[in-house]
């Protein structure tokens, strides 16, 4: 594998998640047009899902390992409050997008601020789950692979 796409806390909800804010396309549909785009350009992709800040800092740390070359990371609401999970990919060092479907800076003046937007390649948020497709072309242009 070499990119890792991870999903955080109530992601596995999407569909049926706040539809207003979040949209209706599920996290299946959203691996499966990533899955597809990926085969097209010969490069291998998996996506993790977790309702688990450990779980995810876990995956992160076994990235490295696995050399994994790209991660695009949608941290859900730990967006806002893990420091555990930014140090985790501050520590193996491979290059992320941080995804959000929403536009956080919109909304509640809490979700304003990310822990992990300073250390990201960059930041997409508020086009839903083309969001997700964008990422991964900004990937693959970065992998020589577009
Ligand atoms: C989110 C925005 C976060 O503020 C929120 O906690 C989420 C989803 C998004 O994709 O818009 O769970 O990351």
């Amino acid at each position: 594998v070499r990119i890792l796409v991870l999903h955080g806390p109530n992601l596995n909800l999407l569909g049926s998640r706040e539809p207003a804010v979040y949209g209706h396309t599920t996290l299946v549909d959203i691996h499966q047009a990533m899955e597809s785009r990926a085969q097209a350009a010969g490069v291998q992709i998996e996506s993790f899902q977790s309702n688990h800040e450990g779980e995810l800092i876990d995956r992160v740390q076994s990235a490295r390992t696995e050399g994994i070359e790209f991660i695009i990371i949608n941290p859900a609401g730990y967006t806002h409050t893990s420091i555990a999970l930014r140090d985790a990919l501050a520590a193996v060092a491979i290059p992320f997008i941080e995804v959000h479907l929403s536009n956080i800076h919109g909304r509640e003046a809490f979700r304003h601020h990310s822990h992990f937007s300073d250390l990201a390649i960059g930041v997409i948020c508020g086009l839903g789950a083309q969001g997700y497709e964008l990422a991964l072309e900004a990937v693959l242009t970065r992998l020589g692979r577009s």
